[in-house]
C-alpha cells in the first residue's frame, strides 16, 4: 500500500467449482438467466460498483476463457486459476492480488453462483466494514426453527433461532489478514467453507451485516427460476425508484 493511500477494495469472484449438485452439462455459473449467464451477472454487479478497484475471476482449469462470455470490463477484470476446494480457488487468487493491492486493502470474495446480490446490501457491506478493524460478512436470520440432529436422524436440541445466521456472500476482509487465516486453517488440514470461518480459526470475530435472503446461492436447478425471478423484482424495483 502507498503510504497515506486509504485502502483499496477488490472483489474476488471464486467460480472454478463444477456444480455437481445442479445435475446440469455445464457448470452453474455457466448456465443461462434471463439474457445472460449467471457468471455475468455476478460480475456486473462489481464491475458496476464505483468503489471496486478490479474483479479477480477464478476459474476451472479446464475452462477456455476465451469462449467465456465476459462483460467488457476496461482492463479491471483479472482471470486467475482456481484449486481442488473453494478455499484453494479463494488463496490462488489472493495469491495473486497480493502481487498488485497493498496488505491493508479489503478484498470482497462473492460466491459466483450468487447473482442476486441486491447493490443495496454491497453498499452497505462496504460502508458498515470499511473502518472496521476485522471485516465481516453478509448473513440472513432464519425465519424456521432450527433442530440439531443427533443420531439416527432425531432431534437432539432445538437451536436459540435468535442467534444463528446463515452465511451469505460477499465477505469483506483485509487481503493479508485474510491471506494468513486460510493459510493458517490449510497448514492445519481445517476445511473452511467460508472466509469468516478462517478468521474465526484464526482468533477473530467477523462482523455480521444483515442482508437480503434474496442473495441465494444457485444449487440445485429450480434455484435458476428463483433467481429470475428476484432478477426481475430487483429490476422492477429500480425502474420505480
Ligand atoms: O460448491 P459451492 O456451492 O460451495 O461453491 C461456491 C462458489 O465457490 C461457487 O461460485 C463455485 O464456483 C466456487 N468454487 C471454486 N472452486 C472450487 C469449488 C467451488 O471457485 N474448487
Amino acid at each position: 500500500m502507498t503510504e497515506g493511500r486509504a485502502p483499496a477494495l477488490w472483489a474476488l469472484i471464486p467460480a472454478a467449482g463444477v456444480g455437481r449438485r445442479m445435475g446440469a452439462e455445464r457448470p452453474k455459473q455457466f448456465l443461462r438467466l434471463g439474457s445472460r449467464s449467471v457468471l455475468e451477472h455476478t460480475l456486473g454487479i462489481f464491475l458496476e460498483h464505483p468503489a471496486i478497484r478490479g474483479v479477480v475471476l477464478v476459474v476451472g482449469s479446464g475452462v477456455d476463457s476465451d469462449a467465456m462470455e465476459l462483460p467488457s470490463a476496461g482492463g479491471r477484470l483479472f482471470l486467475v486459476t482456481g484449486g481442488a476446494e473453494r478455499a484453494d480457488s479463494v488463496r490462488n487468487g489472493l495469491e495473486f492480488l497480493a502481487g498488485r493491492a497493498g496488505p491493508e486493502d479489503w478484498v470482497l470474495v462473492h460466491d459466483a453462483a450468487r447473482p442476486c446480490l441486491p447493490p443495496e446490501d454491497l453498499d452497505r457491506l462496504i460502508s458498515l466494514l470499511q473502518h472496521d478493524p476485522v471485516g465481516g460478512l453478509l448473513a440472513a436470520p432464519s425465519s424456521d426453527t432450527l433442530k440439531l440432529a443427533g443420531t439416527g436422524e432425531r432431534v437432539e436440541r432445538t437451536l436459540d433461532r435468535s442467534s444463528v445466521w446463515r452465511a451469505l456472500t460477499p465477505q469483506m476482509f483485509r487481503l493479508q489478514a485474510l491471506r494468513e487465516a486460510l493459510d493458517a486453517a490449510a497448514a492445519s488440514g481445517v476445511a473452511v467453507t467460508d472466509e469468516a470461518s478462517a478468521m474465526e480459526f484464526a482468533g477473530a470475530h467477523p462482523r455480521i451485516v444483515e442482508g437480503s435472503p434474496m442473495n441465494i446461492k444457485i444449487t440445485q436447478p429450480e434455484d435458476l427460476e428463483v433467481a429470475e425471478i428476484y432478477l426481475r423484482r430487483q429490476q422492477r424495483l429500480r425502474n420505480a425508484g
